[in-house]
């Protein structure tokens, strides 16, 4: 599937607001947003035959054990997967219903970073599966990419902070090990930051995102880019504007990065 510019704005719902910029679009914008929150969030299952992908990392069962003890840096994808799953590093276990790794192409071009789960995404051990996953797709379908098609959605911390609070810094450092082992395996060519939690996490970084976005960052040789975080953009439904910019951003640095050559 291909977008043209028009189809990919009407897919981040910011087309509303850039063809008519006073309230009443707004309005219509949030209208739709309502309307699409009424839609049933599609099962796991549906995604999975929509587009199958390469690796769901749900794991049911674990053991507990202890990752003091343990090189994170040398875990293939299921013993990662297994010591996320039992793990206690930090208090955010107490609550969980399950760990949250993350899901998607084990070979991707991009990897998007969130906050951490909800209450649907500890309810289901997949991220972004709320209302704040159906803007996600929405963007990814902008960029002409989907979860399981050259993305792996991934988040700072694996288990849902109580409330949906914010991680706090340590419980974030207690659960880098883990992201930055997907990072390694994962290999993507571009790493996309959502919000301020994923900012803190990999760049370690507590400015604010405007003085952020539309930079160049690196993580292990990996460009990384920063944008609002979705749950924000509900809220905030203006700044989708400055997050479908973003989106281009990361789009011309993942082509430069893969073809240096061509001057997009
Ligand atoms: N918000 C996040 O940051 N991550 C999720 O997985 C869901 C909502
Ligand atoms: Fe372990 Fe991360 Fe869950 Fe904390 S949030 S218990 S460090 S997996």
């Amino acid at each position: 599937m291909s977008l043209n510019r028009e189809q990919m704005l009407v897919e981040m719902g910011i087309s509303p607001i850039w063809v008519l910029r006073d309230a009443p679009a707004v309005e219509f914008d949030v209208a739709h947003q309502i309307q699409e929150a009424a839609q049933p969030v599609p099962s796991a299952a549906a995604v999975a035959e929509a587009a199958p992908l390469p690796v769901q990392h749900v794991y049911q069962k674990s053991e507990p054990s202890s990752p003091a003890t343990l090189d994170v840096g040398a875990l293939d994808w299921p013993a990662l997967a297994r010591q996320v799953a039992g793990c206690r590093a930090c208090s955010l276990c107490e609550q969980r219903k399950q760990a949250v790794l993350g899901v998607g192409d084990t070979s991707p071009d991009y990897l998007f970073i969130g906050e951490g789960p909800g209450a649907d995404e500890d309810a289901k051990g997949e991220p972004f599966v709320g209302q704040a996953g159906k803007l996600l797709d929405s963007m990814l379908a902008a960029l002409d990419i989907a979860r399981g098609n050259r993305v792996y959605i991934a988040n700072a911390v694996k288990c849902r902070p109580p409330g949906n609070r914010t991680p706090e810094p340590a419980e974030m450092a207690a659960c880098w090990p883990y992201l930055e082992r997907q990072i390694a395996l994962l290999k993507p060519k571009i790493i996309v930051l959502l919000g301020k939690a994923a900012v803190h996490a990999v760049l370690h970084d507590d400015k604010s995102l405007a003085s952020l976005r539309g930079r160049r960052f690196d993580h292990a040789g990996i460009p990384v880019v920063v944008t609002y975080h979705p749950a924000y953009l509900l809220r905030n439904l203006p700044d989708k504007a400055k997050a479908w910019e973003d989106l281009l951003f990361a789009r011309r640095t993942l082509r430069e990065q893969t073809t240096p050559e061509l001057p997009f």
